[in-house]
């Protein structure tokens, strides 16, 4: 089989990495990849968004299955147009990507089918929402509707911040058009965790549980990233919880969707929260977690193929689902400075350490080849993963494999999976 897959970060760096174990697979493109992902696939030149030269790709290469990592080409009806032409596609339609695409849409959808998320309230008019917040209760949440690379929610402590939020997201459009409108909502408290599935249209198989860090710095501190590192599974994701989740999130979700005539075949990411009322969804995501698939993949034990086979055939019933009882934990090694100013360009060493080292695994994310070395090219630069018996096992394991690498600029986090510690 020949597998094409879009995206260009070390989700797809691990995607990828899990379907070169697929004995079916004999060969893996990636569009357009990166230097890291060269190593298991053939990289090609065409950005995420090019849906028809994407297409074409896939014919004149016959591809028999493509698999979408990312948010915007979902978002933007990559499935629809692959499926238009005959070829076989993991991922939700235009139709059901909404469910990460528009935020409104997923408040509106739980709402009317009982699914346990904040109390809201959506707003496409700006004057409407600051009179909205003058007696609402703080601190209280803003969403910008659309997508915005996870930056798009604004915790506000005071009436003040809230309407500094609104200028910002609604008038000034830091978001572009993400803004038009938002969903203000609730503010709430417990632990989040990440929760991974596979979805056929009607049903629906869990993975293991993750927790990532979204923040840049230490004890949470710092501006939100696009992810410093995850766990898995969380300690916090309970038999109880899993129960809760199974009968009132999971299954009426993707019931939902079908009732909506919006049936999601892919992956749906659920970000939960658990809190002191049970669990409740924040936000709904239509593809992998980045970087909490570097921790899921790795505990996977079946064929990867045969469940993307099975979602795309509507037969995901006849799988099993199966993980290893074990714990994996990835630490991000960023440029210092990201999300905001940071450097690039410098050689990395020591990824030959992790050549024939069983659990242990080096995804790029930002990285390129320069004089046949590879130098740092992005924000999040490499995502070190390790497996171990436990989560503690397994973060130290992670933590002594990020001393394997040095470029210059290094920045981690030292506290990825602190959190395991209080379970
Ligand atoms: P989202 O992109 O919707 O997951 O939001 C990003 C982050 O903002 C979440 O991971 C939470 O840490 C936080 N967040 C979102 N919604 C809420 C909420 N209603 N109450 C408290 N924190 C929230
Ligand atoms: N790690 C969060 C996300 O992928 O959205």
């Amino acid at each position: 089989m020949k597998v094409l897959i879009v995206g260009s970060g070390g989700r797809e760096h691990a995607i990828a990495w899990k379907v070169a174990q697929s004995p079916k697979v004999d060969k893996i493109y990636c569009a357009p990849g990166n230097a890291g992902i060269e190593q298991v696939a053939e990289c090609v030149p065409i950005g995420a968004m090019e849906f028809d030269k994407l297409a074409a790709f896939a014919k004149d290469n016959a591809i028999d299955l493509t698999v979408i990592g990312m948010d915007d080409p979902l978002v933007g009806g990559i499935v629809d147009v692959f499926e238009a032409e005959g070829l076989r596609v993991f991922g939700p339609r235009k139709n059901a990507a909404i469910l990460e695409g528009s935020k409104a849409f997923s408040k509106d959808l739980m709402k009317k089918y009982n699914i346990p998320t904040a109390a809201y309230e959506n707003f496409s008019s700006a004057q409407e929402a600051l009179e909205y917040l003058e007696t609402a209760k703080m601190p209280i949440v803003l969403k910008a509707d659309g997508l915005a690379l996870g930056k798009g929610v604004l915790i506000c402590n005071t009436l003040e911040e809230a309407k500094a939020g609104v200028k910002e997201l609604m008038l000034d459009k830091h978001f572009g058009n993400a803004g038009n409108t938002i969903v203000i909502e609730e503010f709430m408290t417990g632990r989040e965790v990440s929760v991974l599935s596979f979805v056929d249209g009607d049903t629906i198989k869990i993975m293991t549980s993750a927790q990532d860090h979204k923040r840049a710095k230490d004890g949470d501190q710092g501006l939100n990233t696009g992810g410093m590192g995850t766990f898995s599974p969380s300690p916090f994701y309970t038999k109880e919880v899993d129960e809760f989740c199974q009968k009132y999130i999971y299954q009426p979700t993707v019931d939902a969707m079908k009732a909506e005539g919006r049936p999601f075949k892919g992956i749906i990411f659920f970000g939960l929260m658990l809190t002191a009322d049970g669990p409740k969804v924040l936000e709904y995501n239509a593809r992998f977690g980045d970087p909490e698939t570097q921790v899921v993949l790795p505990r996977m034990k079946n064929d990867i193929v045969d469940v993307f086979e099975a979602c795309v055939d509507g037969t995901l019933d006849q799988i099993e689902l199966d993980f290893e009882d074990n714990a994996a934990v990835c630490v991000v090694l960023a440029s210092d400075g990201y999300p905001e100013h940071y450097e690039k360009g410098y050689p990395i060493e020591g990824l030959e350490r992790f050549e024939n080292q069983d659990g242990y695994y080096v995804f790029h994310a930002g990285t390129k080849k320069a004089d046949n070395m590879f130098v740092t090219n992005g924000g999040r630069v490499l995502g070190v993963t390790a497996k171990g018996a436990d989560l503690k096992q397994a973060r130290a394991n992670a933590y002594a494999a990020t001393e394997w690498i040095q470029f210059a600029n290094k920045y981690k986090r030292n506290d990825i999976g602190k959190a395991i510690d209080e379970a």
